[in-house]
Order: C-alpha cells, then structure tokens, then sequence
C-alpha cells in the first residue's frame, strides 16, 4: 500500500471511491466483510434450508462453506479447457431440487458461454448467481460483472490491500423482495484491533520492501511458522470472513481512485502478457483485453508450472501459485478430470508490479 493512500484513508472519508463507483453502477448493493458472507446472505434469501446449489468444478473449496451453513447440498458441473461451464453436463445435473446454479467470472474477465447458461436456469426456474469474486472494477459490454444473475458477489481485497470488504448484488425483482441483511452484513461501527494489525502491517511490509536483508529474514521466519503449523481449514476462514466490513477498508476504498486503477492494472496486464506470450509452453488463457475490464491476474497454463513459479520466485515475483485448492468431491471424481487438470496447471501470476521492474527478460 502506498503511503498516500494510507494517509488519504485517514482523513475524513470521500465519496468518489472505489465503493462510490459500484454503487453509481447497481444501486441494490450491500457490504459484507468477505465474498462467502455475501454469498451466505443472498443464497439465505432464495433458500429455505433444502435443495442443491450447483457449482462450477473449477473452484476454491472454501466457497462451498456458506452453502452448508444454509443446509444446501454444493453440486459441482463440469467446466471446459477454456474455464467455462460444460452446459451439457449442467442440464443434466439440473433437477427439481437445484435452487440456484453458480456461474464465474474468473480473474475479472467474462465467463464464457453466459447466455446459454442463463437461458438454461431461466427454462429450470432456478437462480442464477453471477460471482465476480476476483475483479470488482470489471465491466463487460457497459455492465459490471456480478450484476448479471439473480444476485452476485465481489471481493474487495482482491483488488487493493485492505483487511477485508466484498459486496452482494440483489439483482433480481424476487431477490430484492425476499432479502434480509443479516448480523454480518453492513460496516463495522469502528475500527478495531484487526484494522490496527493491518495498518501496523502495511508500515511494516514498506519498511521491508526497502531492507532486502530484513525482508529475507522476515521471509525465512514466515517460512518457519509454514512449516510448523497447518493452514487454516476452509471452515476457520469462512467463520473469520462472516462480518460486516471493517471500517478502515471503506476508507481505503474510497481514497482509491477506480479509473486510475483500471487504467494501471490494464497496462500491466499487456505487459504481463508480452512477457509470457514470449516464453515457451505457455497458454494465455485469458490474451484479449476488451475494454472495461479490470484484471485481476494473468492466467496461464503449463504442463511445468514448477519451472514457472521457480523463475519468477527467482525473479522476485511474489505471489505467483497454481489455482485453486479443489472442493474434496472433485478431487476424489475422475468425471472432473478438466477442473483437476487445470487446477495443477494453471499459474496465477500477480500484475502489481511490471515485468521488467523484476528483471524478467523475454527468452
Ligand atoms: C471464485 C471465488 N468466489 C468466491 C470467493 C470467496 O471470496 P472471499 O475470499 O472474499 O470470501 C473466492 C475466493 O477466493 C473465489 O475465488
């Protein structure tokens, strides 16, 4: 985080932000402290604690957590080379007990083939939930994405460094009729001792980026504690995230200016691709940049993304991973073979900063 953000988020709070400018775009906006809280709420208001929930395969685990709260069945479709949605084998999970069927726009750009899966939930009378979870900015012919079923999500801390925040859309008629805000949903009346640890934090990670020998030291003890202790289980996370949102992220949101992180992320998005579009083995999945797309990540597939995540960790490149950790249903199924091969092969890598800045040369 850069200081004068940090500094505009401690003044009084604007109103031309990054929140501000969802909000002038769909006007049935609710903030939550994480993207599966949002879910919870707006899968409470078209469930009644039975029937399934379809899932594309291609999916952290984690996101299934809200659905077993409500006493909703996750059921996973198929997804195809290209991310989107096998609609064949979604007719054919369809039933009289699906209540709603999950589409994503994974990494901030438009899921494939949307029409025919919404006209497909549209013939079963089942809702359509549009998560966006990746890419809040993202806008795809003149609408933003997550607005475009029955209800959808985004996750704010996805595109800036701030302690949390994601937000429901409500964009159906019978959605907006039958929502009712829970405990978790809203703003947190005051900061707290989370928002204090972030700030703490951000000062510290400054101090570091700028001290290679404290950071090396910083990193070695991190890797320590990794050793030592498991990471926590997908539950733990969802109970952590099931809060209003912190007060000190709406002031970053809106201290953040959206247009010029658009603008930023496009342009090192098409020098991230220049880059890897030079090196051997490499499938861009996601090469065209339409306008009013706000990316996340640049997503490639590799048969060795062992060498890929080794050059870029060698680079300096922080934050590169395959993606995601898969639901434990899809991981024992042979039938979801595409999810589970993309799920090892495809690279995330980070756009926060440029290519070159890290020293990486086009082969
Ligand atoms: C596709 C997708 N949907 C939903 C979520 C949940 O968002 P959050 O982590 O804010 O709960 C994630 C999290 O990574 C995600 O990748």
């Amino acid at each position: 985080m850069g200081s004068s953000l940090l500094v505009r988020a401690l003044a009084p709070p604007r109103s031309d932000g990054v929140l501000s400018a969802l909000e002038r775009r769909h006007a049935h906006l609710t903030r939550y402290g994480s993207g599966k809280a949002a879910l919870r709420d707006g899968l409470a208001a078209i469930a009644d604690g039975s029937g399934s929930v379809l899932l594309p395969a291609y999916l952290p685990d984690g996101v299934a957590e809200p659905l077993y709260e409500l006493g909703l069945e996750p059921r996973y479709y198929r997804v195809r080379p290209d991310l989107g949605p096998d609609l064949a084998d979604l007719e054919r999970r369809l039933d009289d007990g699906t209540v709603a069927a999950v589409s994503v726009d994974y990494f901030g750009f438009p899921q494939p083939r949307l029409a025919g899966f919404a006209s497909l939930l549209a013939d079963r009378d089942c809702y359509h939930v549009d998560d966006n979870a990746h890419a809040p900015l993202s806008v795809a012919d003149g609408t933003l994405l997550g607005t475009r079923g029955d209800l959808g999500i985004t996750s704010l801390r996805k595109l800036l460094a701030v302690p949390d925040g994601a937000v429901l859309y409500c964009s159906g008629d019978a959605v907006r009729e039958r929502f009712e805000p829970s405990a978790i949903a809203g703003v947190r009346e005051r900061f707290d001792g989370s928002d204090w640890l972030f700030l703490a934090k951000a000062v510290a990670t400054g101090a570091l980026e700028s001290n290679a020998r404290l950071r090396r030291s910083a990193e070695t003890l991190l890797a320590s504690r990794r050793d030592g202790s498991a990471p926590p289980s997908a539950s733990a996370r969802y109970e952590a995230g099931k809060r209003p949102m912190s007060k000190l992220s709406v002031r970053l949101l809106e201290a953040a200016d959206p247009d010029a992180i658009r603008a930023e992320r496009r342009t090192r998005y098409r020098e991230w691709l220049r880059f890897l579009s030079a090196r051997e083995g490499l499938q861009l999945l996601r090469p065209e940049l339409s306008a009013g797309i706000c990316p996340q990540a640049v997503p490639v597939r590799t048969s060795a993304p062992e060498r890929l995540l080794d050059d870029l960790e060698a680079a300096g490149v922080a934050g590169a991973h395959t993606w995601p950790r898969l639901a434990g249903p899809v991981r024992a199924d042979p039938a979801y073979a595409t999810a589970r091969r993309l799920a090892e092969e495809v690279v995330v890598v980070p756009i926060r900063r440029r290519p070159d800045a890290a020293g990486l040369e086009a082969r």
